[in-house]
């Protein structure tokens, strides 16, 4: 969502303006989603041409998918209306030819199986096997009882479409429409949502290990009471799951935070600086890139008490004793992986004021060659934010906008300034060899 606010609700970000999307329906029970899919594309600005098969009419009608594409439904190899601007009976070629994406959603297993064997004997299956296979990407999301799943024909045609250059998005887990439990049924909208959008992002950071800490840290009193900030975590959820889209692998460490895991999005949970800083250092020798967007308390009571500390009257009011916990950042900043240049790592500063010189500065004290600044109290908990980012170069405002929008040119930025660190390094190295 955008901070864009239309009255006081929050708009999507349009991450499909411009892609024509061909939808198309195999027959399943999941075919209920694919409506709700059809919106959600639309409404994140896709166009959408929706293709059913005569087992997808069964479950759903092409009425419900015409009124929500806004655009006549095709099933028929032998439809004859005109399609894509053409009139040459020839829908298979033409709605083909102007996809960005074709997503078969529910795909089957019985129509995995005939894309499989290039079978074309209905419109989906010949659109399919008609598309230019290099500019037309082929998204699968299977959807089929836990048996049907698991089968080794199914799991041989899964593999073999994707030798062929298919994307499988996946199947969820959980309760199946025919009563039992396991792998198999259709991912949910937004999830396939998030998948489709993912797809089209550049691969800017392909091949790297990202490790996010995200979130506030919760310093325990007791066991019932502890010291946290209002960190939301939405900034750090967001640059992981930009970074995702950008082709990484991704690791979040988060502190306590209510937020959805972004999709393919390895998360750990903490609960204290400590937590955090273990989960951290291991992962960090294998990183390539560290973001330290993390709220990390500076400072923690110096005991915990192991019982609950009681008001009854007779005692006086406790005091409380701080003790200073390990910064995270500047521990990874100083480890072998980061001095040699292989670890690139960025840091956040969350200011109340004077944020350029606070950002400046910090950035020296933590040795990060990145440190991106924002205005704590204008931010926290909130769907938007504005960012400065510090180098040793100087410094570049991103204006406001949505976090995940702001995160995806935060993720670029990475990308290039990490090459150039690097470069830089490795220039520096020969010079002192020689
Ligand atoms: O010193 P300050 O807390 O302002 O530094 C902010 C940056 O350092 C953020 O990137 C934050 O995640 C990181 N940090 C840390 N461990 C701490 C304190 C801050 O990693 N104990």
């Amino acid at each position: 969502m955008t901070y864009e606010q239309a009255g006081s609700r929050a708009v999507p970000d349009l991450d499909l303006a411009g892609k024509h999307i061909v939808l198309g329906l195999s027959g399943g029970i999941a075919c209920y989603k694919a409506a709700e899919l059809c919106r959600a594309l639309i409404k994140h600005g896709a166009t959408v041409q929706v293709v059913m098969t005569e087992a997808a009419e069964q479950f759903i009608t092409a009425v419900t998918l015409q009124a929500l594409s806004g655009r006549p439904v095709y099933t028929s190899q032998w439809d004859s209306r005109a399609s894509g601007g053409m009139d040459n009976n020839m829908a298979h070629i033409n709605l083909s030819r102007e996809a960005d994406a074709i997503v078969i959603a529910p795909c089957s297993a019985d129509f995995m199986a005939k894309l499989l064997h290039g079978r074309a004997d209905d419109l989906l299956s010949l659109m399919c096997l008609a598309r230019p296979i290099e500019s037309v990407p082929l998204l699968i999301a299977p959807a089929m009882n836990r048996e049907m799943w698991a089968h080794p024909a199914t799991q041989r045609n899964m593999a073999q479409l994707q030798a062929d250059g298919a994307t499988i998005l996946g199947v969820g887990s959980g309760f199946q429409a025919c009563g039992e439990t396991g792998d198999g049924r259709m991912l949910e909208p937004p999830e396939l949502l998030e998948d489709v959008v993912s797809f089209f992002m550049p691969k800017v950071l392909g091949g790297q290990q990202v490790l996010v800490t995200a979130g506030p840290t919760y310093e325990a009193i007791d066991p019932v009471r502890g010291i946290t900030n209002l960190s939301s975590g939405k900034m750090g959820f967001a640059l992981a799951r930009a970074a995702r889209e950008a082709g990484a692998q991704v690791t979040l460490v988060a502190g306590p935070v209510s937020l959805d895991t972004p999709r393919g999005v390895t998360r750990i949970d903490v609960k204290s600086a400590r937590d955090m800083l273990h989960a951290v250092e291991t992962r960090a020798q294998n990183a390539t890139v560290f973001i330290a967007s993390a709220a990390v308390a500076d400072w923690r009571p110096a005991t915990a008490a192991s019982q609950k500390i009681k008001k009854d009257g007779s005692s006086e009011t406790p005091q409380l004793a701080f003790t200073e916990n390990p910064d995270i950042l500047a521990t990874v900043a100083r480890s072998p992986a980061a001095l040699s240049g292989q670890l690139f790592c960025v840091g956040f500063a969350a200011e109340s004021q004077d944020l350029l010189e606070n950002a400046q500065a910090k950035r020296l004290r933590k040795k990060v060659p990145l440190l991106v600044g924002n205005i704590g109290p204008d931010t926290f908990g909130k769907d938007h934010n504005t960012l400065v980012l510090v180098d040793e170069h100087g410094s570049v405002e991103l204006a406001q906008a949505s976090k995940l929008a702001l995160a995806r040119k935060l993720v670029k930025e990475i990308a290039v300034r990490r090459a150039a660190h690097l470069a830089a390094l490795s220039t520096r190295s020969e010079s002192h060899a020689t």
